[in-house]
């Protein structure tokens, strides 16, 4: 049975948004239908999300323009920041730390009555990026490397988190632990100076300096949702919550790069997420030409293509009541960062979202609004 709820109609226009759902804790659908809950109800996607209950979300690049910020208010009822808030993004050196687009992305989002996931407190990738690019070198110098980013780690998340508390609502704390094949974990520089505990050490952090934050892991699957990279994300999480780690929900990034995940072993990987009593939210939604091949190749139309794929990764989220979202990488087609990504960029535009490039919806967009619609079969 569903048990994640529509919100109640009181005082509501029809198709009209309803208050923020507040995920993680379902209740029991007692009041009457929302307009926007039915079979062909021509709600945008963002108030059809919002009486699911469901979020869905939009990555927001940096310098975004005008149109493109409406287009995220009418479309969207959450936001992650593509770029702005990631650890090396704030400071690109541990201590030359600048909030300004972090802030101006957050002050904006938070006013205009968006969801916040905030992305990525610690990520071992990208140097200078991901992480600040001096990292490297000030373990290797130390002579207690582990305390060293012990410290690193609290003080970039006490600074950051508390500095939003209240206003980002989830958090990437770890993005990308496993290594890319999945076989362990993922050697970076975290790993290197810590071992597996600067997981923990992360996630007490960030507990510590917003209590109310849903604190998730975030990890990506190349093809196979039911392989080892899978199930070892699915131990890892087991493990951190038998250590009594303060982790909330469980991140599954869905850019497809080789294929359209199999339905049932990707609700398999969310229901397993689920049953460890872990929120699960699909982060960052797009796909590659490469991944839709076989598709296009038998004649089929790429937007097409990406409708079925889109609807296949918003089913498996809505039969499990603790997925909570559902976010596109970008915010349109005229923007994606597979364009520019090898090996993805050799078939650009890969036109991998929800609205095309003149924010008009795609097929895409009409097949997830109308399963967040109809809800879970
Ligand atoms: C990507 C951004 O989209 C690019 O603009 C940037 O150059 C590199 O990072 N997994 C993640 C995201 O968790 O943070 C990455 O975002 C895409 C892969």
């Amino acid at each position: 049975m569903r048990l994640r709820a529509a919100l109640p109609l009181v005082g509501a226009l029809a198709c009209e948004p309803s208050s923020k759902v507040d995920t993680g804790s379902p209740t029991v659908d007692t009041g009457p239908t929302h307009p926007c809950l039915e079979a062909g109800a021509d709600c945008t996607l963002a108030e059809t999300a919002r009486a699911r209950g469901v979020h869905a979300g939009a990555a927001v690049p940096n310098g975004v323009d005008e149109d493109r910020q409406q287009a995220v208010l009418t479309h969207f009822d959450s936001v992650t920041a593509e770029n702005a808030m990631k650890w090396g993004a704030i400071c690109p050196t541990h201590d030359a730390c600048d909030f300004e687009r972090a802030d101006a992305f957050v002050d904006w989002a938070h006013s205009a009555g968006l969801r916040i996931r905030g992305h990525a407190l610690v990520w071992g990738q990208s140097p200078g990026h991901g992480h600040p690019g001096d990292l490297d070198e000030l373990t290797a110098e130390a002579d207690d490397p582990e305390t060293v980013m012990a410290s690193l780690i609290t003080e970039h998340i006490q600074a950051t988190v508390a500095r939003y508390a209240g206003r980002v609502e989830s958090w990437d704390v770890i993005n990308e632990p496993l290594s890319p094949g999945g076989s362990g974990m993922d050697e970076s520089v975290f790993f290197e100076a810590m071992g597996s505990e600067y997981i923990n050490h992360a996630l007490e952090a960030a507990h510590a300096a917003d209590p109310d934050a849903r604190l998730f892991i975030n990890e990506y699957v190349v093809s196979d949702y039911g392989g080892e990279k899978a199930q070892n994300f699915v131990a890892l999480l087991e493990e951190l919550l038998a250590q009594g780690a303060p982790l909330h929900g469980a991140g599954i990034q869905a850019h497809l790069y080789v294929e359209v995940p199999d339905p049932d072993v990707l609700g398999a990987l969310i229901h397993d997420i689920a049953a460890l009593g872990l929120d699960v939210e699909l982060t960052e939604i797009d796909m590659a030409r490469t991944a839709l091949l076989e598709q296009t190749n038998a004649g089929m139309e790429l937007f097409d293509a990406q409708a079925e794929a889109y609807g296949v990764l918003a089913e498996a989220c809505l039969a499990e009541p603790r997925c909570t979202g559902l976010t596109t990488w970008g915010i349109d087609d005229s923007h994606s960062w597979l364009d520019s990504t090898a090996p993805y960029d050799a078939l650009a535009p890969n036109a991998p979202l929800l609205l095309d490039e003149h924010l008009e919806p795609k097929p895409a967009y009409l097949a997830v609004r109308e399963l967040l619609a109809v809800g879970a079969q």
